[in-house]
C-alpha cells in the first residue's frame, strides 16, 4: 500500500486552518487523524479547519476537563459524520484512554482527531493518518502528513 508522505509549509494560522479543511474533504467515516508536535505548533488550529470542513458549527477548542469532545459533523455529501476530538496532553497513561472506551470510537463510524496522539501509544490504530507539526519560525509551521497503512483511500463507492 502507498506510504507517501506529504510535507506542507504553513505561514499563517489561516493557512493551517485551510490545510485542515483540505484534509476534511478527503476523510471518510471511520478515519482517525493522529496529530503530534509541540505545544503551539498548530494542532488545534488544524483541527478547527478539519471541523469547519465537516460543517461543525460548535466552537472547537481542545477538551480541557475531558479527554474527548464530540461534535455533530456533516460530510461534504450531506451525511451525518460525528467528530471526536481527543486531546491526550493530560493523559496519565494509555490505560486511561483504553478505560474510557477509545476503541469504540477509533474503530467506529465517526472521524477521530487525536491531539498528542503519541501519548496514546499502541492504542492509536494502524489506519490512522499521521499529521506532525513543527515550528519553523514565529509564524511558520511544517506539516508532515502520512498514512500508516494507506493514503486517503478513494471512496469504494
Ligand atoms: N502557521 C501557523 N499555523 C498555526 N498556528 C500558528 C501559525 N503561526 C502562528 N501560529 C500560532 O500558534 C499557535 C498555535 O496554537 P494551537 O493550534 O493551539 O497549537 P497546539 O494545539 O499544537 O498546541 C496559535 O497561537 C497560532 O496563532
Ligand atoms: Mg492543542
Amino acid at each position: 500500500m502507498s506510504n507517501k508522505t506529504i510535507t506542507q509549509v504553513s505561514s499563517s494560522p489561516d493557512q493551517t486552518h485551510r490545510f485542515g479543511r483540505d484534509l476534511a474533504a478527503r476523510l471518510e467515516p471511520g478515519d482517525c487523524v493522529a496529530l503530534t508536535g509541540d505545544l503551539g505548533s498548530g494542532k488545534t488550529r488544524f483541527v478547527q479547519g478539519v471541523c469547519a470542513g465537516l460543517n461543525v458549527t460548535d466552537y472547537v477548542t481542545s477538551p480541557t476537563f475531558v479527554i474527548v469532545n464530540e461534535y455533530a459533523g456533516v460530510s461534504p455529501d450531506g451525511k451525518p459524520m460525528p467528530v471526536y476530538h481527543f486531546d491526550l496532553y493530560r493523559l496519565g497513561s494509555p490505560d486511561e484512554l483504553y478505560e474510557i472506551g477509545c476503541d469504540d470510537l477509533f474503530f467506529g463510524e465517526g472521524v477521530c482527531l487525536i491531539e498528542w496522539a503519541d501519548l496514546g501509544g499502541d492504542l492509536i490504530p494502524d489506519h490512522a493518518i499521521d499529521v506532525h507539526f513543527s515550528h519553523a519560525g514565529e509564524m511558520v509551521r511544517n506539516l508532515t502528513i502520512s498514512a500508516r497503512t494507506r493514503l486517503y483511500t478513494a471512496s469504494e463507492g
